[in-house]
């Protein structure tokens, strides 16, 4: 077994998300992953989903992370890791019928989750389905204790850091172009969104 860098969240989460995108992404044809990380979602949710095409991202600065994993992993359908920072003008990186990304909206700035969906409103076409895995807060409140001490310490972390509102999040979704399409409830108190551009 290789070191590669390591999330345990992921590894706890992934099943219960692949679940839900087998269903979500049955019609697609490839998904746009956002914020990859360590690149464990990208190879567990390409090994699930071998019809699709994932292509990871991260921005520059974390390359080193996501690629050890997925330089290894042995599938055709993981597209080699792309750099991309939302916050990039344009972006370098094709748009497909799917995106998806995990657990990012509350590390990065409300100003760089509001240009990853001015991007979508401008890079993704008609029909693209937006997958959006990890905690929210519903009319202004935690949805657990958890969450509430979970968002303390990310304000410890980086200041910029929070858990985002889920009205603001449909918000900036609707105003790209998204229609909400369903929100599941998923373990350890987060959330699965699921928008169709156009929809
Ligand atoms: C908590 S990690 C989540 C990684 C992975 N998706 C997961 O679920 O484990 C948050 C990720 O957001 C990425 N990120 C932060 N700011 C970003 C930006 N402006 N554009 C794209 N990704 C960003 C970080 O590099 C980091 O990998």
């Amino acid at each position: 077994m290789q070191n590669f860098p390591f999330s345990q969240s992921c590894e706890n989460n992934q099943a219960p998300i692949l679940e839900v995108l087998t269903e979500a992404f049955a019609d697609r044809d490839a998904v746009l992953e956002i914020a990859s990380g360590t690149g464990q979602h990208a190879c567990h949710f390409a090994a699930g989903m071998p019809r699709l095409q994932w292509q990871p991202t991260e921005i520059p600065d974390s390359m080193s992370v996501l690629m050890p994993r997925c330089v290894d992993y042995g599938g055709d359908n993981l597209l080699p890791p792309l750099s991309l920072d939302v916050r990039d003008s344009p972006w370098e990186v094709p748009v497909p019928d799917a995106v998806f990304t995990a657990n990012s909206l509350h590390i990065m700035a409300m100003s760089a989750v509001q240009a990853l969906f001015s991007g979508l409103g401008l890079y993704a076409g008609d029909d693209v389905v937006l997958a959006v895995y990890g905690p929210f807060n519903y009319r202004g409140e935690y949805s657990s204790p958890s969450n509430a001490r979970f968002d303390q310490w990310l304000a410890q972390q980086h200041p910029e850091s929070a858990i985002r509102h889920f009205e603001r999040v449909q918000e900036l979704a609707a105003d790209a172009g998204f229609a909400l399409q369903a929100d599941f409830e998923m373990p350890a108190n987060n959330r699965l969104l699921l928008w169709r551009k156009g929809g």
